[in-house]
């Protein structure tokens, strides 16, 4: 199987610390992440090597786009599952899912079928690119009310924001918590991304880490993070709820 790590030794456990990741998709052909269960193990086996221990992957949920229900996940979980168990491959995976603040959520909400994750409820939510939803403090605030811990997906992507730093710290202060995407410190998404996320990261604003892995490319670039030691003794420098879960 192809490695990108194959012989350095020094990156692999470069992510040890985190233990667990809380974003990305790995359940096949059910959005734009992992389209097939070769590559669902093999990017689990590359992250394990990074030292991922566990994983709870979130498949997004979007209207029109994606519309995946609790029971298409939980089955996409299981052929995961079950595809570990015949390799004899011990790595932890569950699911929950990215839902995108949409129509469709406020219906998800009302129905209750949410898929939450660990013992707190967490609920990783995303919002548009292009303009945040007008009513994005009212879903936070039902969310919370109804018992759940919201969970902001890479902040430091929305381009909005970026002049608005003040905004993100508003969204933590009313008890959303906050996620970086780890590949926004490479530079991945662009450089304005990148000095946001730096920015966050300092000013302690950052909660959970996630690798938000769809396919190959990201991969290569956790790999590429993984030999950046100023970004790695920044991450190392703070504590993350990753580990607990
Ligand atoms: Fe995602």
């Amino acid at each position: 199987m192809f490695s990108f790590f194959s012989g350095r030794k020094t990156l692999s456990d470069a992510f040890s610390f985190l233990k667990t990741d809380i974003h990305s998709h790995l359940i096949p052909g059910i959005d734009d992440g992992s389209q097939d269960i070769e590559n669902t193990i093999q990017y689990m086996l590359e992250l394990n090597k990074l030292g991922y221990k566990k994983f709870i992957t979130t498949p997004h949920v979007k209207a029109g786009i994606y519309p995946n229900t609790p029971q298409i996940i939980h089955q996409g979980l299981k052929k995961v599952q079950e595809a570990l168990q015949s390799r004899n491959i011990s790595i932890s995976i569950e699911a929950a899912a990215e839902y995108l603040l949409d129509e469709d959520f406020e219906k998800i909400l009302q129905n209750k079928e949410i898929l939450s994750f660990g013992e707190k409820k967490y609920v990783l939510i995303e919002i548009s690119f292009i303009a945040p939803p007008p009513n994005l403090n009212e879903i936070i605030f039902i969310l919370k009310t109804q018992g759940y811990m919201p969970i902001m997906a890479h902040p430091e992507r929305y381009g909005y924001w970026w002049s608005h730093l003040n905004k993100i710290a508003h969204l933590s202060d009313t008890g959303c918590l906050l996620q970086l995407n780890l590949l926004s410190l490479t530079g991945y998404y662009g450089k304005e991304v990148r000095q946001v996320a730096i920015k966050l990261l300092e000013a302690d604003l950052i909660n959970f880490v996630g690798t938000d892995l769809h396919h190959e490319r990201h991969l290569a670039s956790l790999a590429q993070l993984a030999k950046d030691s100023k970004i790695m003794k920044l991450l190392k420098q703070k504590t993350f709820l990753n580990e607990t879960l």
